[in-house]
């Protein structure tokens, strides 16, 4: 379950939808069985078993290394002030699952969702927590709020430990899971509010702020008295948000927020949350598959894999460090032969790479840490261009790509 509410204890005792059972309990929490999303399930149990394989190998170069940084150095986890508003040093986070080995015989093994990582987040920062599926990025969240345990290192959020004090950290802090819910699945948005308001005891003038501001900026007028059930993900997904931020907290954590959401529902979390770092200065980790959202919104990104912090530094070092490329999807008036630009530098390199042409659609591959703008600006000087779009990498490949470039 999601909102700031996942962290209140008592709050599983209040709710009856029944997706929530296990939250807060360490030995089911974070299972995918239980996430009541069933969209989601079957990729990612697929995702985590090739990964294992594929990755065993290269995985293993990089187990003892610090995270890259932009211009290919390592990043001493000493370089930034001790004083982290949110500071982890090598926590761990191993689960011991059993596994059916014969007719009556289970086997225990450890999967190590978090693999001794450290990290600090400055207060007002807003960084981006990115990987593929299986790589910890959840567990780490529910680190954070206090919801798991760590196995191992230390953690502090706000100078609290969240696991040990979970319900006075819960006054300071959000949540949002994109795959799971907050609300009470039968009752009208309104009500859920209301419920949140005594749990949280707040005071009566600043839920009224709060919870008109989130109105207005999430457009959630017209949502209010309707029933949780029946909001479509996108308009379920910003009444979490708001649900999340009735307490004023500083911190909001949100896994996965834009996940399965269509272009106009993500365009308007995208700008309420960036309003709301700007004018609060709301320190917020955001957990995303979208390359674009941390390139709308964060100045920072982490990337972590197997449980391990691979990258720390700008989104476009990361892509120098991938070597990725962005594509320009460009639409003309007509079919025309690929398109071809010289590089601006006159290297002789193209600026682009037309990779596919389908009709008047043409694909154009350039490298993702250059600006779009210069090439759209050309292409639409010299082409018939009606329409165009630029498309992130995606993080997989920007990944794999870090694998194949470091030693
Ligand atoms: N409660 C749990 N019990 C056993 N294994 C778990 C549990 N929660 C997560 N895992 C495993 O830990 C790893 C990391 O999971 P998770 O943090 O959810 O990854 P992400 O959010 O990056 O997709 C995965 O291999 C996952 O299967
Ligand atoms: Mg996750």
């Amino acid at each position: 379950m999601a909102g700031g509410a996942a962290v209140l204890p008592e709050h599983g005792q209040l709710r009856n939808h029944g997706n929530d059972g296990n939250d807060g309990n360490d030995g089911n929490d974070g299972n995918d069985g239980n996430d009541g999303n069933h969209r989601n399930h079957d990729n990612e149990r697929n995702h985590s078993n090739h990964r294992n394989h594929d990755n065993d190998r290269n995985h293993s170069n990089h187990r003892n290394q610090e995270p890259t940084g932009p211009d290919g150095t390592t990043r001493e986890s000493t370089d930034m002030a001790d004083d982290g508003f949110i500071s982890l040093d090598g926590v761990e986070k191993v689960f011991e699952v059993r596994r059916r080995a014969g007719l009556l015989r289970r086997e225990r093994h450890e999967v190590r969702a978090v693999d001794g990582i450290s990290f600090r987040v400055a207060r007002g920062e807003m960084v981006g927590y990115i990987g593929p599926n299986g790589a910890g990025k959840s567990t780490t969240i529910k680190m954070l709020t206090g919801i798991l345990t760590p196995s191992g290192g230390r953690l502090r959020v706000a100078g609290i430990d969240p696991s040990r004090e979970r319900t006075r950290l819960a006054h300071r802090i959000g949540v949002v899971f994109g795959q799971r819910t907050t609300l009470w699945w039968d009752l009208p948005l309104r009500d859920s509010y209301r419920l949140m308001h005594r749990m949280y005891r707040i005071p009566e003038r600043r839920y009224r702020e709060n919870l008109d501001r989130c109105v207005e900026l999430l457009d959630l007028e017209k949502l209010l008295e309707v029933p949780v059930r029946q909001l479509s993900l996108g308009q379920r997904m910003r009444g979490d948000i708001a649900a999340a931020l009735l307490h004023d907290p500083e911190v909001l954590y949100l896994d996965e927020p834009t996940i399965g959401l269509d272009v106009v529902s993500k365009a308007k979390v995208r700008r309420f949350l960036k309003e709301l770092n700007a004018e609060r200065g709301t320190t917020v980790l955001l957990t995303t598959h979208d390359l674009t959202d941390i390139e709308q919104l964060c100045g920072r990104v982490m990337v972590i894999d197997h449980g391990r912090l691979m990258y720390d530094g700008s989104l476009t070092g990361l892509h120098e460090v991938g070597e990725s490329e962005r594509m320009l999807v460009v639409d003309l008036e007509s079919e025309l032969p690929p398109i071809r630009l010289e590089s601006a530098d006159g290297g002789g390199q193209p600026a682009v790479r037309a990779v596919k042409v389908e009709g008047p659609r043409q694909w154009l591959a350039f490298p993702a840490a250059a600006s779009a703008a210069p090439l759209v600006a050309r292409i639409a000087a010299d082409y018939p261009l009606v329409d165009l779009s630029v498309r992130e990498p995606d993080i997989e490949a920007v990944i794999a790509r870090m694998y194949e470039s470091t030693p």
